[in-house]
């Protein structure tokens, strides 16, 4: 039995499952992307573990990967899925996930893809405003298709993170303002086909004080709990997600913590809970493997120019984000400072700037850590470059689960018309 995760052999080589990075970089070139399936069960054991003690379920954030081994290997763990569109809505399904494990979330549900979730049996939607209300209502009562209906709290809460993935203010387009929701709750009483099934609350993501959700959850439970006093039924509190995660590898979510605050707040409540994990259940399970293509010294800086670029990876431009990067072989004591850049035409194309990292020459690799999550997912032809291959490492196995993309694919996507 191998660790779980990436870690470093006798030579001082990186490797997975027994299998050395350096080989599977051979055998199916570069960008590549590696996932762990050993870690990510790991990740969902102890998910699963921080909230038995609690009535609870697990739907996997989809928009953290959507690769479809990924969702399917996530449903064959026993997850759910939380998604926010048509398109991962199928994508759940061809992997095998049942509708009657997924929420729809999201502020801007489309009639036709309300309609094609009712029709296709769906568990839930998560909805943002009383306008959603109307369409849903009105579409469920065309098909006579029950909808169950849970409200999206917005609590305006700032939970100290990245502005761009903040979403519980008042300023944000996300959720139903909190002194409106005991209104439309009740409203979701009287409407014919409408089947009220509670109150959720998603405040961002990468969260790392958790005092952020427990005043979250608690005013999420304090209104629940009111409008059960009235009489109302709300069966189910969807907690969303957010649990934040170390890209320095320095250690793992804090599992532990988060535990404490549901027990303290949910144990014996007698609410059902729903959970939403993206990030912590897979970003740690990622890396990209990405070769040196040249250096390039100037009189300002060292750059290091790679064959991976912001296409595969824009994390770090879009939200100013740490990766940690290594070399694949051994790590040599010889350090430089350097830009570490891809080959796309804006100065924005970077994995990190000024950043410590061993000297390395021309075909060496690189792995850029911690891109399971918001990585391959984020992607785009952006200068008719192809997507990364991806690799998931199972029972010391390697399996591609993102076929090669072609150029002429990119290509046969367009239609030529010669205007003269
Ligand atoms: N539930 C809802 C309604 C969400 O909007 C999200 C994430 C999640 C659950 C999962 O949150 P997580 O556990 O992964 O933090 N692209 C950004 C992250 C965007 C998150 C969007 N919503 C990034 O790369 O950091």
């Amino acid at each position: 039995m191998h660790k779980i995760g990436f870690y470093r052999d006798g030579n001082g080589d990186l490797n997975i499952q027994g299998i050395k990075i350096t080989s599977l970089a051979e055998k199916y070139g570069t960008p590549l992307f590696i996932y762990d399936a050993g870690l990510m069960k790991e990740r969902y054991n102890t998910f699963f573990d921080t909230i038995k003690e609690v009535q609870g379920n697990i739907h996997y954030a989809v928009k953290a990967n959507d690769a479809l081994s990924v969702i399917s290997y996530f449903a064959k763990l026993g997850c759910g899925a939380d998604i926010v569109s048509i398109g991962e809505f199928e994508k759940c399904i061809a992997a095998g996930m049942s509708p009657q494990k997924i929420i729809f979330s999201g502020v801007g549900k489309d009639n036709h893809e309300i309609e094609f979730a009712l029709k296709n049996n769906i568990l839930q939607f998560n909805i943002e405003s009383e306008e959603e209300l109307n369409d849903i209502s009105t579409i469920a009562s065309r098909l006579k298709l029950t909808a169950n209906v849970c409200l999206r709290v917005n609590p305006d809460i700032a939970p100290k993170t990245h502005k761009k993935i903040s979403t519980g203010e008042k300023e944000t387009k996300f959720g139903i303002d909190f002194q409106n929701v005991k209104s439309i709750y009740k409203k979701l009483h009287q409407l014919d086909f409408i089947n009220p099934v509670g109150l959720g609350v998603h405040i961002g993501s990468q969260i790392f004080d958790f005092n952020f959700f427990y005043r979250a959850y608690l005013n999420l439970k304090n209104l629940a709990d009111e409008l059960r006093l009235s009489g109302y039924t709300v069966p189910t509190l969807d907690l969303g997600g957010g649990i934040g995660i170390n890209y320095d590898n320095s250690s793992e979510p804090d599992f532990n913590n988060y535990k404490k605050i549901i027990l303290n707040l949910f144990k014996e409540s007698g609410y059902h809970l729903s959970f939403e994990p993206g990030r912590s259940l897979i970003a740690e399970a990622g890396i990209l493997i990405t070769k040196v293509i040249r250096n390039k010294k100037t009189k300002e800086k060292n750059f290091i120019i790679v064959d991976a670029a912001m296409n595969n990876l824009i994390r770090p431009t879009l939200y100013d984000a740490y990766h940690k990067i290594e070399t694949v072989k051994k790590i040599s004591n010889t350090e430089i400072i350097a830009d570490i850049v891809g080959p796309i035409c804006e100065t924005g194309d970077f994995f990190a700037l000024d950043r410590k990292i061993s000297k390395v020459n021309s075909n060496d690799l690189l792995a850029i850590r911690t891109t399971g999550a918001y990585s391959s997912v984020m992607r785009s032809n952006y200068n008719a470059r192809k997507d990364a291959i991806e690799v998931m490492i199972y029972n010391e196995n390697d399996f591609q689960i993102r076929k090669d993309e072609a150029i002429k694919d990119i290509i046969s996507k367009e239609e030529i018309i010669v205007f003269d």
